[in-house]
């Protein structure tokens, strides 16, 4: 008996194994690669051009690559996933208003240069070279502890200060690696290209995030259908990065925003939002996510992520106190990319009540 569940579970383990999507590239390499950027005598290569765009450089990119990190990524349709010859292409910056298949990091349609939309503004979004322009109120990253100047710690935008745009965060892209996991980035020196390749420099070598690759990118999402963070509850006194948070997606925010990770005084007050705080099961926290309160379960809302202390496959659920709650993080509140609302948030906070929601609402439940 034991013997005959054992196979069952061993099969329906191979069954599972043989339906998860591998999220490294694969596809003829000519989609992607151009051996000489010439066929027919005409260049291959399109540059910063978006999908189904026309004109822009035709000069080689490294790597072979027939287009940049922004050809590749960008659309002039409203979906957020191109697919090409078989390839799905996540797309992070829409010429026209994104519409369909939302991805988990937003967009940078809100932000860039030349949008006249409703919602289009600096703050909308991170400043990325190739797509915006320098931010015009702040001049460095908000929080920013590392003073180098020339970094991405002062703009992502400027070539002035050499700022390689998407790599400042995705500083190492191994579209080839093997990112199966489930859980990707656990480990120092990680080969599987971290979560999402966010990685760190300085005294964030070797470390990345630590994280489940939804496959598609939540282009479908739901309490089940999702990506899964890592948050660790540290010491909340001190500026912050991977070197002392750990692999966790708050660290690699505050690799350029440390500052924001002095969330309490020397008495435990609170003087900046928790992003790394546990979901307590007492007061209005215990009733989170729709929970019931007295630490039963709440429900995981994409739209308002948690991040969990240990990671080992994607949970429908959110645990609320106990010995391992879940925690509030930066992207409990922010989309990295950019946001149809102001300081790339999830959720039109500026405007509630009125127009706007309570996405605070989710984890305050007496507020509001
Ligand atoms: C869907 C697009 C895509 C396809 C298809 C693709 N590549 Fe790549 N490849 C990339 C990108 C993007 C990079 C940029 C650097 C990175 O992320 O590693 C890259 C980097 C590389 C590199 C240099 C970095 C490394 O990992 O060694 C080699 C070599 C390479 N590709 C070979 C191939 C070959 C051979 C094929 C076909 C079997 C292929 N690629 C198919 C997108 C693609
Ligand atoms: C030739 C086309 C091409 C280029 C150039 C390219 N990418 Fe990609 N990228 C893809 C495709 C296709 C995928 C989806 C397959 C996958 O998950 O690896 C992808 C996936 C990604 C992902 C998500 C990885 C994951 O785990 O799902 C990130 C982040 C990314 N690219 C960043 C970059 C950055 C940064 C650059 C510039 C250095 C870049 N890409 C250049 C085609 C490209
Ligand atoms: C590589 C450095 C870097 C990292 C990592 C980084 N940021 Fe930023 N961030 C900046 C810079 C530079 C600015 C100021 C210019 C701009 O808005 O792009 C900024 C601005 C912002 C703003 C205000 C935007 C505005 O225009 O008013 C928010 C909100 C923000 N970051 C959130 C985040 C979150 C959340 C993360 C983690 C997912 C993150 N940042 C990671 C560099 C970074
Ligand atoms: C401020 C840091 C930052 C910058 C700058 C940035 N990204 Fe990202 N990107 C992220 C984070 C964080 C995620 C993971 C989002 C999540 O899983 O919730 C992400 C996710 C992605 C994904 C996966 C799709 C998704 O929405 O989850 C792709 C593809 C990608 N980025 C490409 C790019 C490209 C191309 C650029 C430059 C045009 C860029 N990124 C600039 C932080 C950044
Ligand atoms: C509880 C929700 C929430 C969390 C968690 C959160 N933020 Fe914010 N953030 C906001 C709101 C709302 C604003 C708008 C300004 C304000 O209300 O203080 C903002 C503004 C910002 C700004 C712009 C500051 C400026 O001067 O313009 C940056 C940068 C930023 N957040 C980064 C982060 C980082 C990094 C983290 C994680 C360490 C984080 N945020 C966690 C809600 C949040
Ligand atoms: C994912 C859950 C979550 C979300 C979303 C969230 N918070 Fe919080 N918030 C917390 C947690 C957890 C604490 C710390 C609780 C504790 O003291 O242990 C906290 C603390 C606070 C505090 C300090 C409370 C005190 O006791 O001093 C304020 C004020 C606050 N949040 C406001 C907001 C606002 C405004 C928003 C929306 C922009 C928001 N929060 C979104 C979880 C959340």
């Amino acid at each position: 008996m034991k013997r005959l569940s054992f196979s069952i579970i061993l099969i329906l383990l191979i069954i599972a194994a043989s339906d998860m999507p591998h999220a490294k590239v694969t596809g003829q390499c000519d989609n992607c690669h151009t051996m000489h950027n010439s066929q027919g005598g005409a260049p291959m290569a399109r540059g910063d051009q978006a999908w189904d765009g026309t004109g822009g450089a035709t000069d080689a990119r490294p790597n072979l690559l027939v287009a940049s990190c922004i050809g590749c990524h960008s659309s002039t349709g409203t979906d957020t996933i191109k697919t090409y010859n078989g390839i799905d292409f996540p797309i992070v910056y829409n010429t026209s208003e994104p519409t369909t298949n939302l991805l988990a990091g937003g967009n940078f349609y809100w932000v860039a240069t030349g949008c006249t939309g409703a919602n289009c503004g600096n703050a909308k979004g991170h400043n990325v070279l190739g797509i915006s322009s320098a931010d015009e109120t702040l001049t460095a990253a908000p929080g920013n502890v590392n003073f180098c100047s020339g970094s991405c710690h002062i703009s992502l935008a400027t070539t002035d200060f050499g700022a390689p745009g998407c790599c400042g965060c995705h500083m190492y892209p191994a579209h080839h690696a093997d990112d199966t996991g489930p859980v990707v980035g656990a480990a120092v020196s990680s080969t599987d290209g971290y979560y999402r390749f966010l990685a760190g420099h300085m005294s964030g070598n070797n470390h990345g995030v630590c994280g489940i690759e939804d496959p598609d990118w939540q282009a479908t999402k739901g309490a089940g259908d999702h990506n899964e963070y890592l948050g660790w509850s540290g010491d909340k006194g001190y500026a912050a990065g991977f070197y002392n948070l750990g692999h966790t997606m708050t660290a690699f925010c505050c690799g350029c925003h440390g500052n924001f990770h002095k969330e309490q005084d020397s008495s435990g007050n609170w003087i900046r939002h928790p992003s790394d705080a546990e979901i307590p099961a007492t007061g209005e926290y215990q009733y989170a996510f729709g929970s019931v309160g007295g630490g039963a379960t709440g429900t995981y809302d994409p739209d308002v992520p948690v991040a969990r202390a240990a990671l080992t496959s994607v949970t429908s659920t959110v645990t609320i106190g106990g010995t391992s709650p879940d925690l509030v993080m930066c992207l409990s509140c922010h989309r990295p990319h950019g946001s149809p609302y102001y300081k790339l948030m999830r959720w039109d906070y500026k405007n509630w009540p009125g127009s706007g929601t309570d996405g605070c609402g989710k984890c305050h439940t007496s507020k509001g």
